[in-house]
């Protein structure tokens, strides 16, 4: 009901006297009002008008009041029903309450009675209204966000599907923190919104956090909070970030870069689960859940003495690297597809196809930049596109390919090389671990410790 506030009342009664005075006062003091001694009738009224609100009798002849407010109470949802009684009608007015009556009045009333019984149906109907509203407002927020929030999750390779599994696993023990780990662009803060949305925590917040985004200075009120007055520039009682994600899911966005200060602290509100404010004593308690993820080497930051070893054990209970996009191929054509997809419709580019080459070309480029790369591209490339073809041309790379080292990461290179022959080894033995390491010349045992080093758990599909 979003029409004007003045209410619309109707008077169902078999008394023609009764419902011509009280239309009468009605119409007096300033309300839309209708009169008809016949649910017939009423029933017309009903169709042609907004009724807000029903005066009626529940002693008609020939048929039951009850009847007549169970109706109009399926059929019109938001209508009020206020019913009329005669005297020791109890139990009718009783069972009229449980069908959902506002309120009732008891033959005689004054008129005085029933302006109050109309304001107070007012007064609810104007919260109600208000009510409605404010959910229409919050779910078109909850939906805009919904739509922000973009966890499109689209892999079709077994090293990534695993990935996925493993954050459906972490989504079922929503206490336990998660360490990921993964190149630049692989879908890090994806996988961590991907574990929250499907945890327990979804109806809480998800607060992406980058602490290298921080100056130093600010760093300790911005994840504790601060009590108005404990520094210059504190003017007001703040939240901190641990705070702000009770019962949520706080992501910390490239640890490795935290400062050792903080890191400790970080420590201790993460074993403890009590924080205080900077400048205060109380303590609070704050139930959050931690996804941290880094695309560095954490473990060497903690032999250099950059990261400390017991956060980190604090923050990885459970683990999950993300494989470079370079050694998962398969993945690069449905993200392809979809990317594509997404973009022409955002960009208004209909009816656009894909030229094969474009899928043989990418699935040789070593994508350093991972899936935003591909994702960037994808939208460059429609942009770019004159007619309704993308073809290679519209897909401008860099010397990427995978058979050609990237400056400077050769020896990361070396190792992705062996981890691309080990699979095809693997793939084109069906996945036959003697065969395979028959194929690349090493033992059966070299194999395997090759494939647990680089967390190569492929597995024949269906197995
Ligand atoms: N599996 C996936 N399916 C679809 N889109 C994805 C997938 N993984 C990542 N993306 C998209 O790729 C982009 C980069 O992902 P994200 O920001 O999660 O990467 P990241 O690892 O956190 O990167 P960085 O290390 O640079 O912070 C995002 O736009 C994300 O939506
Ligand atoms: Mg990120």
């Amino acid at each position: 009901m979003t029409k004007h506030e003045k209410i619309e009342i109707l008077i169902l009664d078999d008394e023609k006297q009764f419902t011509e005075e009280l239309h009468e006062f009605l119409q007096k003091s300033g309300f839309e009002s209708f009169e008809t001694n016949t649910y017939q009738d009423a029933k017309h009224i009903l169709a042609d008008h907004e009724i807000d609100l029903l005066i009626l009798d529940v002693r008609l002849p020939g048929i039951n009041g009850l009847d007549i407010l169970k109706e109009v109470k399926i059929q019109y949802p938001n209508l009020e029903v206020v019913i009329i009684s005669a005297h020791g009608d109890m139990d009718t007015v009783i069972k009229a309450m449980r069908l959902g009556a506002f309120d009732y009045l008891r033959k005689p009333f004054r008129h005085i009675d029933i302006q109050i019984t109309i304001e107070r149906t007012q007064k609810y109907l104007h919260l109600q209204r208000k009510l409605k509203r404010v959910q229409e407002r919050n779910s078109l927020i909850s939906k805009t966000l919904e739509e922000k929030i973009d966890r499109h999750f689209i892999g079709i390779s077994p090293l990534i599907r695993e990935v996925f599994d493993a954050a459906l696993t972490a989504a079922n023990y929503p206490d336990a923190n998660v360490l990921i780990t993964g190149e630049s662009g692989t879908g890090k803060e994806n996988i961590a919104r991907i574990i929250h949305f499907s945890s327990l925590r979804k109806e809480h917040i998800f607060c992406a956090v980058n602490s290298s985004a921080i100056t130093d200075s600010l760093l300790e009120s911005e994840f504790f909070g601060h009590k108005k007055g404990s520094f210059t520039g504190a003017v007001v009682d703040k939240m901190g970030f641990f705070e702000v994600c009770n019962q949520g899911t706080l992501f910390l966005d490239e640890i490795a870069d935290m400062p050792l200060n903080l890191q400790a602290k970080i420590l201790r509100a993460a074993e403890e689960k009590v924080i205080t404010r900077v400048g205060d004593t109380t303590p609070i308690h704050t139930d959050f859940r931690i996804i941290s993820s880094t695309n560095h080497d954490i473990e060497k930051r903690v032999e250099e003495n950059k990261f400390r070893l017991d956060l980190l054990h604090r923050l990885n209970t459970l683990h999950i690297h993300i494989p470079p996009l370079r050694q998962r191929p398969e993945d690069i054509r449905p993200l392809l597809v979809h990317f594509t997809e997404s973009f022409a419709q955002k960009l208004n580019r209909p009816n656009l196809s894909i030229h094969k080459d474009v899928f043989k070309t990418l699935e040789k480029y070593a994508f350093p930049g991972n899936i935003r790369e591909l994702k960037n591209m994808s939208e460059r490339a429609i942009m770019l596109c004159k007619n309704n073809s993308l073809t290679v041309h519209d897909f401008p790379l860099k010397s990427h390919t995978i058979s050609s080292p990237v400056p400077g990461t050769k020896l990361a290179n070396l190792k992705n090389q062996e981890i691309d022959l080990i699979r095809k080894a693997l793939v084109s033995t069906q996945f036959n671990q003697k065969a395979a390491a028959d194929v690349l010349g090493i033992t059966r045992d070299a194999l395997i410790r090759k494939m647990k080093k680089y967390s190569l758990t492929i597995e024949k599909s269906g197995n």
